[in-house]
Formats: C-alpha cells, structure tokens, sequence
C-alpha cells in the first residue's frame, strides 16, 4: 500500500515538473524585450501587389475592399449580413432612471424574429435633460448589463457567463450578486452629463467565449444541417461579436432617440478587437476606439512582442477563423499586418490607447500600427496621425487617428473615458459648450 502510495505521488511530482517546465518555456518564448524584435516588412497599404500605387480613387474603389477581404479570410472570418427575419422590441423604457438623471431602456434583438430562439439585449442610458437624438457610445461587456451599474432595474442575462467567484458568479449563470461589479469601467453618470448616451450588450448574449461555445451562439442560426463549427474561412468569436455590434447598430438607426450617424464603437480588450474590426467592417460607426486591444487588435503581429499569434491561437482557439493558425510563428506571412485594420476604419476617426503596464498587449506594436495607417487617413484628406514618435504618458494625441498611453494595468479607467470623450467631442464637433 505504502509502495503504491510513493509510486502515485512520484507519478504526480514528476507531472508537476513538466507543467512547470512547459509553463516556464512559455514564458521564456514570450518576448518583453524591445531590443529583440525581430526586423520585418509590414505591407504597404498603398501599393498593390503588382507595384501600382494606390490613389484616392483606387483605395476607395478597389483596394479598401481588397484589404477588408484579406482580414476576412485570413483573420477574423467572414461573417453573414444583417438576417432578414430579425426584429426588435423595447422591453422597457424608464424615465426617471439613476435618481432622474437618465432614461433606461432595454430592447431585446431577437435575430431569427422569434422570441425564443438566439437573442441579444441591449441597455441603454440616455442622458435627460438634453436634446434629442443625442450621439451614443456603444460597447460590449464581458459578464452582464447589470454588471456596469448598481441600478437594480437592469434585467440579468439568461445566456452563459463566465465563472467568477468574486463576483457570485458560479454555475455559468448571472446572480443578484454581480451588480455593479464592474461598474468602474463604465462611470455612466460622467458620460451621462457629457452629454452622451451608453448603449451596452453582453457579449456572451452573442456567443458565449468558449471554443464549444460557438455551438451556442449565434454561429448555430447559420450552420448547414450537420455542421457544428465554422468552416476556416467563416466567422470565429471576435467576429461574431462584431456582428452583434452591428446588429444593435440597426436598432439604434431606429431610435429616434439616438443620433445614429453619431454612434461611436468602444471596446477593451478582445473586446478592442472586436470594436475594430465592426469599425472596419461597417460604416456606419462614426468613430472607434480600441482600449489594450493588443495582439490581434491593434498591435502589429509581425513584432511578436507580448502575446503573438501563436500564443492567442493557441489559448483562444474559436477567437479568429481557422485559417488564423496557419500564421502560427509565421507572422512575416500574414498578407496584411493591423495598421491595415486600422486604415479600414479611415477617413473615420479612430483612436487607440495603451496602458505602459499593459506589455502583454504591446503598447509600442498598438502605437506604431497607428503611426503605419497615418499614409492612408492622409491620402482621404484627414491629418492622419499627429505624432511621429510615441508620446510620453498622459500626453493624448487627437489627431483624425488618436493615440494615448496611460500610467497602469490592463483596464478601462476614467481617464481612458474622459479622453475618448474629448475625442468625440472634438471629432463630432458638438457638445462642447456644454461641458
Ligand atoms: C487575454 C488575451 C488577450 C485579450 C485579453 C482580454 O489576456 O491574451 O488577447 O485581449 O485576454 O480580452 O482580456
């Protein structure tokens, strides 16, 4: 008994000692090191493969489309149109929300048109006391409505949620217990009086973020009898998620409420990804700003500084499509880099932020595809990016492409807000007076 007994926990020490070298090696691959980075040639998005050089007319004929391909095919996946069937319907509308500060009111997407098949819902602040329609900032959050705000009113998500005990979150499913834990990264009050509304959707109410889960979401309304995982070149999460972006950007066009040529697409994280890509994809979104997106957001894949193509594909399987992995240690054969996600969003406003904590996420790859996507935002006519090197901390730039890098972790604080709130202001050219 004793002898078996020395045996298994051998068996076990020696299974930890491998996890512990293979963690270590991980780490040890991942590079934090500037003076490492390899050298590399980004893509030009100004000149096709056969040498020509892209004009005006060109890019917006031809090649913008050329390039939103190459990212479908290659990276994100290509995602279906808006379902013809989907209809809407205000759940609730309350006036006199957040002490009558605000108007609450949740709609709930119902993508195949019925009730009790895939839908989204989405909570939105108006600020009262403002004229109407009123330009918005639309977001995606990561465990739930009620999560961004102690109102008692916002209704829980029914779709799965990510497990967390210190926010009461145990069997998958929301709880009383997490309101407002994540409230601050959403000062809804602040972006009430600046004259703003908030529209948020749980991203998970879209596909839930697990690689089994895209059997659940809405890849499920779309696959072909049989199938149950997108095909290589189809929609992963990230894509999804953005579909969903765009799909509340059909609710807000009929809202009166909302300014809909005002609406501003915002995201941290995959999240910042996500807000990037529905910018690049949709036009409708007049501005879009990505927070700590890193790898697969803003950072350019070719540094394989922080977290690189191989590590995200390899830790989040269903985030992009499956072609994605063939780029696996093989960034310098991406046939575009994401200065060009970036350049898709152009002439639009679009602005990137970094944390100088945030390494995982490169802040220098985020800043420097900003800088590579300035040639495109100049040949539309805007002034592209006003900074040629990376500015020091707290020094936000606010160019058409705006940038800034803050103090800290990998968050959403108020800062970051108060800063995309003067960028709005700016490039909507409103509200101003009524700071
Ligand atoms: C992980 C992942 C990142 C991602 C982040 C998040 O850290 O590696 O790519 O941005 O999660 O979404 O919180």
């Amino acid at each position: 008994m004793l002898k078996c007994k020395q045996f298994f926990l051998q068996i076990v020490l020696l299974l930890l000692a491998a996890t512990v070298i293979s963690a270590g090696e991980q780490q040890n691959s991942i590079n934090y090191d500037e003076s490492k980075v390899p050298e590399y040639i980004l893509p030009d998005p100004l000149v096709l493969s056969d040498g020509t050089e892209v004009n005006e007319t060109l890019w917006r004929r031809q090649h913008r489309g050329e390039i939103l391909r190459l990212f479908e095919e290659h990276i994100y996946g290509k995602s279906p149109g808006r379902p013809s069937s989907m209809r809407f319907e205000v759940t609730s509308v309350a006036k006199d929300a957040l002490g009558g500060k605000a108007t609450r009111k949740e709609v709930s997407v119902y993508f195949t048109g019925r009730k009790d098949d895939q839908k989204m819902s989405i909570l939105i602040y108006l600020p009262n006391g403002r004229a109407r329609p009123v330009p918005t900032f639309l977001a995606l959050n990561f465990y739930g409505n009620h999560t961004i705000h102690k109102d008692p009113d916002i209704t829980l998500p029914k779709s799965w949620v990510r497990n967390e005990k210190k926010f009461g979150i145990t069997e998958n499913r929301a709880t009383e217990a997490s309101r407002g834990v994540r409230s601050h990264r959403w000062p809804v009050e602040r972006i009430l009086d600046r004259g703003y509304a908030l529209a948020t959707i749980y991203y998970g109410d879209i596909s839930p973020d697990f690689a089994k889960g895209l059997k659940n979401g809405v890849h499920s309304i779309y696959y072909k009898p049989g199938q149950t995982k997108p095909a290589p070149h189809e929609w992963g999460s990230i894509a999804a998620w953005a579909w969903g972006l765009s799909r509340a950007m059909d609710y807000l066009e009929t809202d009166d409420d909302i300014d809909h040529k005002k609406v501003i697409v915002m995201g941290h994280s995959r999240l910042g990804k996500t807000a990037l890509w529905a910018g690049a994809q949709d036009e409708r979104f007049a501005i879009a700003i990505s927070n700590e997106s890193g790898c697969g957001g803003a950072a350019l894949s070719r540094r394989r500084f922080g977290e690189t193509v191989k590590q995200i594909n390899t830790n989040f399987p269903h985030w992009f499509c499956g072609n994605f992995e063939r780029y696996n240690n093989k960034e310098d054969e991406l046939p575009v880099d994401q200065h060009m996600l970036i350049a898709l969003i152009a002439p639009r406003p679009v602005y990137i932020a970094s944390a100088a904590d945030d390494l995982w996420a490169d802040p220098r790859g985020e800043f420097l595809a900003a800088k590579h996507a300035d040639a495109v935002y100049r040949l539309l006519g805007t002034d592209g990016l006003a900074a040629d090197k990376m500015p020091g901390l707290h020094q936000p730039v606010t160019s058409t492409i705006g940038y800034h890098i803050r103090e800290g972790k990998h968050d959403v604080t108020e800062y970051d807000w108060e800063k995309y709130m003067d960028f709005a202001d700016i490039h909507l050219a409103q509200n101003r007076k009524q700071k």
